[in-house]
């Protein structure tokens, strides 16, 4: 059996406050976890593992100490948020109140201003998910929306569901694809 890693990057700068997006390094805590994960994927000889990070600092800073081939895919780059990228939610219910209500109504469909919305995402995830589904064992480094795209269509959930699905920091999320859905395992590294 074959396995698909998630996970997201480790704490970044700008999530210590609370800013979405941007291209920050990892913060102190998120370089702990970078090694954790090193260690984690070391300690379980997955047999030909690849690696699958996007383009931003934070993705390949956190597969920076894993011994395994590594690939990067624009398309795994975290939804751009377009005129609201860097702000805080606070900011964003300030600055854009209509639009934030709009978001809070149909997470799903929403396009941020001059930016994307989880619908963009699943398309340009187009090929990532086709080429997945060709391979063995890889562990994708990506982003919380990015990941709850691809959760989204290896667990088959619906698009009210999908933009809520949990991915939290600093945890794996170890998938073993069935004839019918998905097994999902969390692994929390406890950084
Ligand atoms: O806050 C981290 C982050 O990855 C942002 O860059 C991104 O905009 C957000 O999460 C996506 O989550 P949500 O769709 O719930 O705002």
């Amino acid at each position: 059996t074959r396995h698909i890693y998630l996970s997201r990057h480790g704490e970044s700068v700008l999530n210590t406050v609370g800013r979405i997006g941007g291209n920050s390094d990892l913060s102190d805590r998120g370089r702990e976890y970078s090694k954790a994960l090193a260690s984690y994927i070391k300690s379980q000889y997955i047999e030909k593992l690849r690696v699958w990070t996007s383009y931003y600092k934070r993705t390949i800073q956190t597969a920076s100490l894993i011994d395994a081939p590594q690939e990067r895919w624009k398309a795994l780059n975290e939804v751009n948020a377009g005129e609201c990228e860097e702000m805080t939610y606070h900011e964003i219910a300030d600055k854009f109140p209509m639009e934030f209500a709009a978001r809070d109504i149909e997470k799903y469909h929403y396009r941020y201003p001059s930016g994307e919305s989880y619908e963009d995402l699943v398309a340009r995830l187009e090929p990532v998910i086709m080429e997945l589904e060709r391979q063995k064992n890889v562990l994708v480094i990506s982003h919380q929306a990015v990941l709850r795209c691809l959760l989204g269509y290896f667990c088959n959930k619906s698009t009210d569901e999908l933009p809520y699905i949990k991915v939290p920091l600093h945890t794996i999320i170890k998938l073993t694809p069935m004839a019918k859905g998905c097994h999902v395992e969390y692994i929390p590294l406890g950084i």
